[in-house]
């Protein structure tokens, strides 16, 4: 692609694919990597038929290429060949539990991915970076809602693969003042695409709420467990702060526009609200609604959206759950203009088109 793109990593998968539609819908030609890790090829047809037969989107590219964030020679000629304007870096290992136990690959891939592509850029002065960050790294919240600068830190392997990386950025970020390093937090992501063509592809046992929810819905599972009703919470059950994926996707092109990077294609859809000021340097962005939902609301709006019979018991808390975390979001609207919209009806109803998709 010789017109500048953006260069989306982790494209296949359930928020580089949603952004990737996202960035394409609002000008943006897009290239996409992914190893499939997590993923499978089949998104990367979904996304061009959403992208030229459900969204018209013809007058802008979106060009696949199968590699590893850890392939340095594999980017190098990526970068060579196209004219890259700034990253988008989704991929990368994000199974909590899992780390535990292989946490060499999350490391290596998370923390060793990320150094990586940032060698790369800065080998091709490509300075312009968007890092998935997420709410694990702040640990145990003193107070709700949670801002940007609460203290971080983290329990799992994963959730020290984020952190690290913050701080790598940081330091990057510090000493290479033209850089604009933009580290997102996002919070509990759900919902799938409205035309039900792309959503969360969960490896074998969901550990998330909402697909265990959806399988639950389509006979997949037996029941859905709820882990602990017995915290200090109105209704003892977790509180979480759920945001629909298609409004995370709009925010990643709202940063992506602070910084100042152009789109070079025509623009189809409106574009968010225009940003109120630009953003340059570091920054971190809580992406959350701002609003705590408990997990028995959760599971009681999606009954009562889809009419689906959902059977749940109350079992034990899980290990590592906090009681509630939601975000402070105004940074986010302050300096981006981005808000999420959608509510957590249209979180369930797209969750559950998604997973009817599937059958
Ligand atoms: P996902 O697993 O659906 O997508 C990640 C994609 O990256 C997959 O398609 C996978 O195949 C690919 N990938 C992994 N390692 C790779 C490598 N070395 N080279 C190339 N491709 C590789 O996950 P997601 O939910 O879309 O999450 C995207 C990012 O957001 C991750 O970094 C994750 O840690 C972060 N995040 C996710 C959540 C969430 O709830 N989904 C919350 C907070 C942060
Ligand atoms: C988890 C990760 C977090 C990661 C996020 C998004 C942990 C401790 N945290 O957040 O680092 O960024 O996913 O990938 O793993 N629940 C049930 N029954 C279920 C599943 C979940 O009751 O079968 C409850 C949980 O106890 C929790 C809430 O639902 O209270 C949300 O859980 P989940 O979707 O796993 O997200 P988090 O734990 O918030």
């Amino acid at each position: 692609m010789k017109a500048p793109a953006l260069l989306v990593t982790g494209a296949a998968g359930f928020i580089g694919s949603h952004t990737v539609i996202e960035l394409l819908s609002h000008g943006f030609h897009v290239i996409g990597i992914d190893n499939f890790c997590n993923s499978n090829k089949g998104v990367i047809d979904k996304i061009l038929s959403l992208k030229n037969e459900f969204l018209g989107l013809t007058d802008v590219e979106f060009k696949h290429f199968s590699v590893d964030v850890r392939d340095k020679n594999a980017l190098d000629g990526l970068f060579e060949q196209h004219t890259i304007s700034g990253v988008i870096h989704f991929a990368g290992l994000k199974a909590v539990g899992e780390s535990f136990g292989r946490p060499l690959d999350y490391w290596e891939n998370n923390v060793g991915g990320t150094m990586n592509l940032i060698k790369v850029m800065e080998k091709h002065a490509v300075k312009n970076f968007v890092f998935s960050s997420s709410a694990t790294v702040y640990g145990i919240p003193q107070h709700l809602p949670i801002k940007e600068d609460a203290p971080t830190g983290a329990f799992s392997p994963y959730g020290r693969t984020k952190w690290v990386c913050e701080q790598f950025l940081e330091d990057h970020a510090k000493a290479n003042a033209d850089w604009n390093i933009s580290m997102l937090r996002y919070f509990n992501p759900v919902g799938a695409h409205e035309s039900g063509m792309i959503g969360e592809f969960p490896n074998g046992v969901p550990n998330n709420l909402m697909p265990f929810v959806t399988q639950v819905a389509a006979g997949l599972r037996y029941k859905l467990s709820i882990f602990g009703n017995d915290y200090e919470t109105p209704d003892g059950t977790c509180i979480r702060d759920f945001i629909h994926v298609v409004d995370l996707a709009q925010g990643h092109v709202a940063a992506i526009q602070a910084m100042g990077v152009q789109k070079q294609g025509p623009t189809k859809e409106a574009s968010p609200k225009p940003p109120q000021n630009s953003i340059q340097g570091l920054n971190v962005f809580n992406f959350g609604t701002g609003f705590g939902v408990s997990v028995k609301e959760l599971v009681e709006t999606f009954i009562a959206v889809t009419g689906q019979k959902i059977p749940f018991e109350f079992v034990a808390r899980r290990h590592g759950d906090v009681p509630s975390l939601y975000a402070d979001a105004s940074r986010a609207e302050e300096l981006l203009g981005w808000q999420a919209q959608r509510g957590l009806e249209t979180m369930c109803a797209d969750a559950w088109r998604w997973q009817t998709s599937l059958k």
